[in-house]
Formats: structure tokens, sequence, C-alpha cells
């Protein structure tokens, strides 16, 4: 859904970020700001600041920054269109609905309908469980360990044994066959038709939107299969949902757990851990972890204990560390998986594995020592020899060598044999596995050379003047214009606060707005509204601070207009400028 300018102008101008952010953190008012406990780090004394004046929030801590909208979308984790809907609903802003083509409507009214269908059977279930005809299932989740409170909250369900009566339930509710075959809760045959789940405890599966998208159904005994999972449908995809996410995306932990069944993630939650969530037996998928990467990158892998849990993690940690989210392997032994560990340890116990979980990197070391002889001299060396080789894999020399340190000291290698090793393999290798080392060693410096260059953090530095002293645009008037801001991103906002200059407000919040689809912008852009200037330089400091920045804007821009010029009329206009340049003194104060 796409909302024009002027209706989310409207929204955001009619809500107070103060009362929105009030809704979620305790704030508390210093001068003509507000502070508080930031929610997005955890922390002890208070560095999240609300301004009224600017509609922003900003943590000096962690660096998140933003408007009313954002605050929604970082927060609860909503989307764009999400967080702007909640907002209207508080202004009384009335939203414009899109026209849908036919055809999108007709599969936006197929999909409502099958969640209205899953939230029926969902309610169903529940109910089941409740009354004298659920009390098996009843007891079976109570003999587990489930409270009243963690049987509501995940809504769990029975389903009886007569074996049509949902069936029956769904088509008293008006629903016909063609749409219940859809769902994937009953089979539809000539000779009758029947619920696909009977006489087991059941286990809606929810989106993050608390939506059920599907279900799994357990025996209450040693039946199989163990669990029965609704099929694909058109509204559960099992690559891109991950169970308990609903909840865990609110935790204010900064890591998630993840594990592979419904049971550990109900113990996990009931145990405190909220952060908890499951891929539900099947393989991890990229999806998955871009889907976990929308709201962490630090994952504890909580996998069963026994070999095909350990598989797994080995098998996730790489598409982890490819969607840029980092991974700590828990150690559940002697114990199976985190349900059981739970039950027979308790939640301290838990929280002290969490501690000690491994690092993903010494776990795959950990794992493959396993297969080698150590007390063998051959297969020690081939042991060491492929230890060298992962660490290799290591482009940045730094990170590189933490490593080499941390598994020598783990596995009691001596560290300038283990460092000689990695080195010579390193050198011969050469142009193989040497080749990529190098172009990632090279890349990575990019990176940082790209951090901040001189002429970049002037152009910064002006921008936070210009919007902190609206009175300083006196100054530079016949100086600078938003031209003269050469890097991309800072000459879009320097435009923009040239315009609200002109028509006598700066409307900080306005102009993040237009950053919102990227995340790196958006930072960089919000960052600009609250760096803090140095207050504590005397006048003259200031004068001196402030003509130098000029100074270093307007030579860059000038320096570049000279590389670019097309005549020689233009060129001496530019020499003319660079000479005058040299002699600007501004007075601020
Ligand atoms: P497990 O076999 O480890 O079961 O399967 P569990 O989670 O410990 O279950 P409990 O404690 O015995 O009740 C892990 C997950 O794999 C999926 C389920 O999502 C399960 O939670 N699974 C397992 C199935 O889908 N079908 C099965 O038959 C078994
Ligand atoms: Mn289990």
């Amino acid at each position: 859904m796409f909302y024009p300018d002027e209706i989310v102008e409207e929204v955001r101008t009619r809500v107070d970020i103060v009362d929105i952010v009030s809704g979620y953190v305790k704030l508390q008012k210093k001068g003509s700001n507000y502070f508080g406990l930031c929610p997005f780090h955890n922390e002890k004394s208070p560095s999240f600041s609300v301004s009224p004046g600017k509609q922003m929030y900003y943590c000096f801590g962690c660096g998140a920054g933003g408007n009313a909208i954002t605050f929604l979308m970082e927060y609860e984790n909503y989307s764009f269109p999400e967080a702007l809907e909640i907002l209207a609903g508080k202004a009384g802003v009335t939203l414009p609905k899109e026209e849908m083509s036919k055809e999108a409507k007709a599969q936006a009214d197929l999909k409502a309908t099958l969640l209205a269908i899953n939230k029926l059977a969902a309610n169903y279930f529940y109910y089941q469980l409740k009354h004298p005809q659920g009390t098996l299932g009843y007891e079976y989740l109570k003999g587990r360990g489930l409270s009243d409170d963690t049987i509501r909250r995940f809504g769990l369900g029975f389903a009886n044994k007569t074996g049509d009566d949902l069936y029956r339930y769904l088509r008293d509710k008006g629903y016909g066959d063609h749409i219940l075959k859809e769902t994937g809760l009953v089979t539809i045959e000539e000779r009758g038709s029947h619920d696909k789940f009977w006489n087991r405890v059941m286990f809606p599966i929810m989106d993050v939107n608390n939506r059920v998208i599907g279900f799994g159904g357990r025996v209450m005994g040693d039946g199989m299969p163990k669990y029965l999972n609704s099929p694909e449908t058109r509204l559960f995809d099992k690559s891109r949902n991950l169970y308990g996410l609903n909840y865990a995306r609110s935790s204010k932990e900064h890591y998630m757990l993840i594990c592979e069944g419904y049971m550990d993630v109900i113990a996990m939650h009931q145990a405190g851990f909220a952060n908890a969530v499951a891929s539900l037996g099947t393989a991890f998928t990229i999806q998955h972890a871009s889907l976990i990467k929308r709201y962490t990158d630090q994952v504890i892998l909580t996998y069963d204990s026994d070999g095909a849990g350990i598989k797994a993690a080995l098998r996730a940690i790489p598409i982890l560390k490819e969607a840029g989210v980092s991974a700590k392997v828990l150690n559940m032994e002697p114990y199976k998986d985190p349900d059981e560990f739970i039950k027979n340890l308790g939640a301290d116990a838990f929280r002290d594995r969490i501690r000690g979980a491994k690092n993903s990197f010494l776990f795959e070391i950990d794992v493959l020592k396993k297969e080698f002889d150590l007390e063998d001299p051959e297969q020690k060396t081939r042991f060491f020899n492929q230890v060298a080789g992962k660490l290799l894999e290591f482009g940045e020399a730094l990170e590189r060598d933490n490593y080499i340190q941390a598994v020598s000291r783990e596995h009691f290698i001596n560290y300038e044999d283990l460092k000689r090793l990695v080195n010579t393999m390193g050198g011969r290798l050469g142009t193989g596995a040497g080749a990529g080392q190098r172009q990632k060693i090279s890349s990575y410096q990019d990176r940082k050379k790209e951090k901040e260059d001189g002429p970049r953090k002037s152009q910064r530095l002006l921008l936070t003047w210009l919007i902190e002293e609206p009175g300083l645009f006196e100054k530079i008037k016949g100086i600078i214009t938003p031209d003269d801001f050469k890097e991309e991103l800072y000459h879009q906002v320097a435009v923009m606060v040239f315009e609200g200059h002109q028509k006598g407000r700066v409307d900080p919040a306005g102009i993040l707005d237009h950053f919102i689809d990227d995340q790196e912008q958006y930072k960089t852009v919000a960052s600009l509204f609250h760096a803090r200037l140095t207050e504590s330089l005397t006048g003259q400091e200031r004068n001196k601070a402030f003509t130098e920045t000029v100074y270093k804007v307007k030579k860059n821009s000038l320096d570049e207009a000279s590389r670019r010029a097309a005549d020689i009329g233009q060129l001496q206009e530019i020499i003319r400028a660079q000479s005058e340049l040299k002699s600007l003194h501004i007075s601020i104060d």
C-alpha cells in the first residue's frame, strides 16, 4: 500500500512523538527534551532522548533514531503502512483505500477467508481442549508441565476422535467444500469428508502478525507420525515462517534463540525466554535467516544435542552468516532439547548455558575434532591442517589472529605453531583461496576508508550546524547553496533543509521520511539531526570552527567544479572564487 507524502505528513503532524513513545518508555523531562532508558539496547542510565520540537527520538548510546512512524516500526516491528495505520487511528485521520485490480482483490479475499477459517478452527480446537471432550488433551499438556497461561498464550487445542466434527462445524458456519479444500484442514472425498487432524493436541502456527496460518498436531503418546502438520497452503510457507516469532519479535533481548520444535519454543517462553523461535523440523533456509535479520543480527542455536541437531546447526551457521547474522551454539548436554533441559535443570541453569554458548566457528572445530583420532600423529596433523584451512577463511588479519588465539587456547595447540601453519598454508595457496582472501581484505579496507573522509565530514557538520542553528543561514548567504553538498545523500538532505528554511521551518521528522526505505541512509540522516555540536566552544572558537567547515565544503565543491569545467571562461570564474575563498571569515555570534 502506497500512501502519498501529504497523508504521511498529516498523520505525523497530528500525533505527538512524546505521547507515542511514552506508551513504551518511561520518560522524564530535562530542559526542552525528554529522556528515558533506550528500548533498543540494554542500558542502566538513560541516553534515549525524545525531542518534542523536532518530533524525533535519538539514542546517544546506540544511535537508534527516528520519528513516530519509525519508532513503531522498530519497536513493534511494524511495516511502514502498518505503523502509519496505527498512528492514523490515534490521530483520527482516515487513510485512503487503494483501488485494487479485480484479480488482486479476489486473491486478497481468498486469503482473508482462509485466515478467517483458520481462526475459527483454532478457536474450535481451543474450546474442545477446555471442555470435557478434551480432557485427554488437556491432561497431556498439563502432564508436560504447561500452565493454563501458556496454553492460552499459544492457543493450544484439541482435535476430537470423531474424525469429521471440525468439517461439520465449518460447513455450519457457511463455508463450502471448494474453500475448505484449500485450508488443508480437511480432506474432501466422494465417499465423505473428514478432518485431517483427529485425536491430537493442536498447535496453531501464527505468522508475525498473530494470524493463524497453519497447524501442527501431536499424538498423545507414541503413535506415528509424532507431529502432523498442515500442508503448504496459500497462507503457509514453511520456509518463510518461524514458530514463536509473533512473540519473539518484540522481546527486548538483543538475540534470538533458535530451536527445532513446538514444545521447545513453548517451554522456553514459559521459562521466561520469550525470544525463542523454531523452524519446526524443516531445514533452516536463507528466507528464515533474512526474516530473523529483520529483528536481530545475533542468534543462539539450541538444536537437539543428537547427531541430527548438530548437523542442522552446522548447516544453519553458514546460512545465517550469509544473511549477516552471527551465531552461537548452546550446549544442552546431557539433555536432548531445551524442553527437557529446562524441565530437569530449570531456567537459571538454562540461562547459564546461554551465557556459555559457543562461538559458531569454535563449535565447528569441536565437531571436526571428533572425526580424528588425535593419538595418531598422522591424523593429528590432518586435523591441524584442516583447522588452519578453516582459519584462512577469515579474510581480516586481526579477526583471523583472534581465532588462532582462541583455537590454540581451547585445543592446547601452541599459538606460534598454529599461526605459522596458517601463514604458510596461506602463502602456498597463493592464487586459489588466497586470492579470495586478498579480495576480502581490500574490500574491508575500502569500507573502512569509505567510512568518513574529509569532505564528507565537513558536509555532515555543516548540515548539523544549519539544522541546530537556523540563524546561520544568514551567514552563508551567497556562499553556500545545496549544490555545494557533493555527497549525494547530503545533497538530498541539503535541498530539503534549505527549502524548509525558506518556508520558515525546517522539519527534521518530515525530511527523515524520505529515507525510510533505506536503513543505512535513514540512520545517517537521523544522526545528522542529533549530532551534538561542541557546545563548550568559546565564541572565537565557534567562529573559527564554523568558518573552517564552510571553507572546506566550498573548497571541495569548487575543486570538483574545476575538474569538470567545460571551458576556460568557467575555469577562470572558479579560480577567482577559489582565491576569494581563502580570505573567508565568518563571525557567527
Ligand atoms: P522432535 O522429534 O525433536 O520432537 O521434532 P520434539 O520437538 O522434541 O517434540 P516432543 O517434545 O517429543 O513433543 C522436532 C520438531 O520437528 C517437527 C516438529 O515441528 C517438532 O516439534 N516434527 C517432528 C514433525 O513435523 N513431524 C514429526 O513427526 C516429528
Ligand atoms: Mn522434545
